[in-house]
């Protein structure tokens, strides 16, 4: 297990203030955390896009508080250290105000989350100001977010024309404002990730294929290894083809089982000649 010190919100700020950048990636599961962790990364998001990496949905949109419950859980397990932040699912903070402090709590309290990640911009502002009135840390997310996919379009870029850019920045106004500590910027054009990390006087701005300026970065795990095979964005360099690896030692497996190459003496268990002797005295009775 790693030996490090409990990142928190001040070792973060400490950071981006010595002008380090923030390394931010998704994790879903034990054995992955503990990896993450071990390799040092700064901050996990357990996400909904566990609906799509982990559950096999088409969408995060069915994804419940119970699925990210549980998934948490199991990477605090494995994470001890890093900031970990809970994605809230869809549905679990727009209708209230209410309903949000009441979820994100969730997180804190029965997943041992550091801080909550909710999707929108001015509009859920109010949500965010509760959160945080509510003594929980809380994180936007901008650009291309997922839960509005079908409003967006599709998975595209948000913000190349002008006004909509505008759009953005007024949107990662209001959520500093209102108390975020953090906005991710997925799918943003650089150069308007480099206008908000600007204006940002207390907040950290982090990358999700919105170029180099930003506080940060952040990337799905399952794009990283080559472990989600419906689509690949641009965004998501591979760091190494796991998927590839994993299926080579399946297919092997399967060829191995069927030709009785597998398993071999080193692989199974024995029984003393005595023993065995004994036993077949016992069932001959
Ligand atoms: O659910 C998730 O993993 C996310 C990322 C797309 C940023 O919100």
């Amino acid at each position: 297990m790693s030996e490090r010190k409990k990142i928190t919100i001040r070792s973060l700020f400490e950071k981006l203030n010595a002008g380090e950048p923030i390394s931010w990636l998704t994790c879903y599961d034990y054995p992955t955390a503990y990896l993450q962790e071990e390799a040092g990364v700064d901050m996990i998001l357990v996400g909904d896009s566990l609906g799509m990496t982990m559950l096999g949905y088409d969408t995060t949109l069915p994804v419940t508080m119970e699925d990210m419950i549980r998934h948490t859980q199991a990477v605090r397990r494995g994470a001890p250290t890093a900031f970990l932040i809970g994605d809230m699912p869809y549905m679990s903070y727009q209708p209230s105000n209410e309903t949000a402090i009441r979820n994100a709590g969730r997180f804190m309290a029965e997943a041992g989350c550091d801080a909550i990640k909710l999707e929108g911009g001015e509009e859920m502002a109010e949500r965010i100001h509760a959160i945080v009135s509510a003594g929980i840390l809380a994180a936007g997310h901008l650009g291309l977010t997922p839960q509005s996919v079908s409003a967006l379009g599709g998975y595209r870029v948000q913000g190349r024309g002008a006004m909509q850019a505008r759009k953005i920045l007024t949107d990662a106004k209001a959520l500093e404002e209102a108390g975020a500590f953090c906005i991710l910027l997925e799918m943003v054009p650089d150069r308007v990730t480099k206008l908000i990390t600007e204006r940002a006087m207390n907040c950290i701005i982090m990358s999700l294929g919105s170029g180099l300026d930003a506080h940060g970065q952040l990337l799905i795990y399952h794009d990283m290894f080559g472990l989600y095979p419906k689509f690949k964005p641009r965004m998501a360099k591979v760091f190494g083809n796991a998927g590839e690896l994993i299926l080579k030692g399946l297919t092997q497996y399967v060829q191995e089982v069927e030709a009785k190459d597998f398993p071999q003496p080193q692989n199974w268990f024995t029984m003393k000649d005595e023993d065995y002797e004994e036993l077949l005295r016992l069932i001959e009775d």
